[in-house]
Formats: C-alpha cells, structure tokens, sequence
C-alpha cells in the first residue's frame, strides 16, 4: 500500500441560504466554508441562494432541491452539509430526499468539537452536548408523532415504542454524563479555592476561534498546548502559573474558542470549562487582528461571556499577529482614565510580551485602585 496516499476526506456540499437578505451573508458563507474545512471535509461546491423564509419541509425550495440532487449525483457527494440550524423535521426530510448525510450547523460544530477534543473532561462534555443535541431531535420527533395520532386516532405503533426507548437511554447516558462531569468541576473549584487562598491572580484568555489563544498561552507560560490553524484547536481549558515580572506571578488558563452563535447544547455543554474564565480576575480576549471581520468577533465574543455570566470582568483585547500587518507595531493602547484597554502583539513571533505583561500590571493596579475607591464610598 502506498504510505503516501493522502487520507480520503468525505465529499461535501455546502449550502448557505440567504434568508431575508441578510446584510452579512458573505461572512456567514466564509464562516461556513471555515468551519466544513475544519471538519476535515472535502468540500466540493459550496451553493448560495435567496430566500424570503425557510421551507418549513426541506429547508430549501423544491427548485433548489431538485438542484441539490443533481449536484450531488454528479460530484459524487456523499455529505450536505446545511450553514443553517434544522428542525428534525427540516434534517429527516432533506437526508430521505436526497438518501445522503445531511449535517446542519450545530452538528457540524458538534462534529469538530468530538474530533478535536482531547482532555477526559472535554470529551464528557462534548458527549453530553451530542447527547442532548440528540435528545431535542427526538422529542421533537416524538412531538410530532403524538400530533399525528391526535389528528388520526392511531397509535403510533413500534416506531413510537422505538423512540420512548431511545429517549430513556439518552436520559440515563445524560445523567451518568453529567454526574462524571459535576465530580471534575468539584475538583477544579477545590484547585481554584487553593488558588484564592494564596491571593493567586487569575487572568482567562479567551477569544474567537482561530485568533491565537493557545500561541499566546504558550508564549506566555512556555508550555506546549496543541497548536493548529483549524477552528476549534483547544478543548479544554488549561491552567498554569505565569510570571508577570521577578516577584509577581498569576494563574492563566487557555480556552475553547469562541464562534459566532454558539449553539446553546454547546455553551451549556462547555460551562464547565468556561467556569475558569467566570471566576477570572481578568480576560485577555484575543482578536485575530488581520481578520476582516473582527470587530464583529469582539462582539461576538462579548455576546458569549455576557451568556456565561461573565460579561463584567474586566478585560484587555489582544489584537494579535501584528506580523500580518506592517503598520501595527507592539503597543499598548489607553482610554481617558489612563486605563489600559488593548494591546497589539504577535504572539506567534513573541513580539510585544513583555508589553502585554506591563498592561496587565497595569490593569492590576486599577482594579485595585478601582476597588479600594468602591469600597471607600461605600
Ligand atoms: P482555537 O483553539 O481553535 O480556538 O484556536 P486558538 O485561538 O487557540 O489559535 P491557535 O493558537 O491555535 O492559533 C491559530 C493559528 O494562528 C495557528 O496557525 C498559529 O500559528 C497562528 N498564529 C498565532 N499567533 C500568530 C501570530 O502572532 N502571527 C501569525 N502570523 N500567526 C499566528
């Protein structure tokens, strides 16, 4: 056998709807074509269109569909892969019509996360998130099924027995999933007290999926977490001791990388790990500065903090890979206050480190000064 065959990913299609018209469209196809490479597909066509509203069947119109058929047939695609959130009804619907995989949006996340996580933890939550993914599938098929034998009469027979079955199971995988995770977030709050006990500062890096977390993690603590330039690289959170100068050190954890409209499965899913960043004294929210659509990140990062109840900490954007843009040089960057709000670097190159540590002393220092002054007025 030859070793240098290059390993078959699966044919995929992508579909990206343009619901409304939408103003950013654009982004949300990027955004697709990003994540269905991360998912290690082999996508072959990516189809656009205008819609006013979602069939509530197929998710697309039967013209597209039939265009979706004859696409498939001649590229030989063996996933459809949906940019979009299906009902159960929408997914059923579409995957007999066109007898082929189809995966829409939360799926195709959920996918990425399952085959890059790889701490313990992270994969207990990844599989709850599948579980409960599944879970709402069938209770919606389970929904419709009873509307069927309240409009007919008729019982829904083995089929209904079938799904009562499978929902039990996945109750019972949830639960047993839950208890292994709760047992881990115990361990890590009795770590986070001991932490607290010592006066440990603690600093989250988080930030939009891709933007360098786990580059500036390793820059900042020398370790090695798993580096890779496909979404979703990190996991889990990582924590680990940092020196802020000779005799003043903190804590700092890496996170799982944030996207836009994270589903929900999956925020509840990672509130374990993002548990680290709702204790944080402070979050480093690194931003991908060469990106076109950043400031759109920020805000979409900010949208998932303020959803993990995290929204008040104080922060600093890390604008990173500043060696992408000749103009930007390693800085810090101040409000009125004089209280540092951002600073450029690349943390890839190890430029601006040092910069980012003396911001971060900085905002120490006005927190402090910030609290002491709260308290005085109280
Ligand atoms: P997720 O875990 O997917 O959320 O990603 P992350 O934010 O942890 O990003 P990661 O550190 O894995 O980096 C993503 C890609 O960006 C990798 O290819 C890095 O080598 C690259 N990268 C990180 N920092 C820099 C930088 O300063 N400059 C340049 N040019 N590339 C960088």
């Amino acid at each position: 056998m030859n070793s240098n065959i290059k390993q078959h990913y699966t044919n995929a299609l992508l579909i990206c709807i343009n619901i409304n018209k939408e103003r950013d469209f654009a982004e949300l196809v990027e955004e697709g074509v990003e994540l269905v490479n991360s998912a290690q597909y082999n996508l072959l066509h990516t189809l656009t269109a205008n819609k006013a509203s979602a069939d509530p069947k197929y998710f697309v119109g039967s013209g597209k569909l039939e265009e979706i058929k004859s696409l498939c047939a001649g590229l030989n695609i063996k996933a459809v892969i949906i940019n979009h959130n299906l009902t159960s009804t929408q997914e059923r619907n579409l995957g007999k019509a066109l007898n082929l995989d189809v995966i829409d949006r939360t799926g195709l996340i959920l996918n990425i996360f399952a085959s890059r996580v790889k701490s313990n933890e992270g994969i207990l939550q990844v599989e709850l998130a599948k579980q409960t993914f599944l879970y709402t599938r069938l209770v919606n098929r389970w929904t419709h099924l009873e509307r069927q034998r309240g409009a007919t009469g008729t019982v829904g027979g083995a089929g209904e027995k079938q799904i009562e079955l499978d929902k039990r199971m996945i109750r019972d995988t949830i639960q047993s999933l839950k208890t292994r995770i709760d047992q881990a977030v115990k361990q890590r709050a009795t770590q986070r007290k001991r932490r607290a006990k010592m006066d440990m500062f603690s600093i989250s890096i988080v930030g939009y999926t891709n933007a360098g977390k786990s580059t500036l993690f390793n820059a900042l603590t020398k370790s090695k977490v798993y580096v890779e330039n496909r979404l979703f690289a990190t996991l889990q959170t990582t924590s680990r001791s940092m020196y802020l100068s000779s005799e003043k050190e903190a804590v700092i954890s890496d996170t799982v990388g944030f996207v836009r409209d994270l589903p929900h499965a999956l925020v509840a899913a990672f509130r374990a790990t993002l548990e680290e960043t709702v204790h944080a004294d402070l979050l480093l929210n690194v931003v991908d500065i060469s990106q076109v659509l950043k400031e759109r990140q920020i805000e979409d990062v900010k949208e998932v903090l303020n959803e993990i109840d995290a929204g008040a900490i104080p922060s600093i954007i890390v604008y990173n890979k500043i060696d992408l843009k000749s103009e930007e040089l390693e800085r810090i960057e101040y409000n009125n206050d004089g209280e540092p709000v951002a600073v450029y670097l690349s943390a890839l190159n190890q430029l601006g480190l040092d910069v980012l540590k003396q911001a971060i002393l900085e905002k120490m220092a006005y927190i402090k000064h910030t609290l002491t002054k709260q308290v005085l007025v109280y």
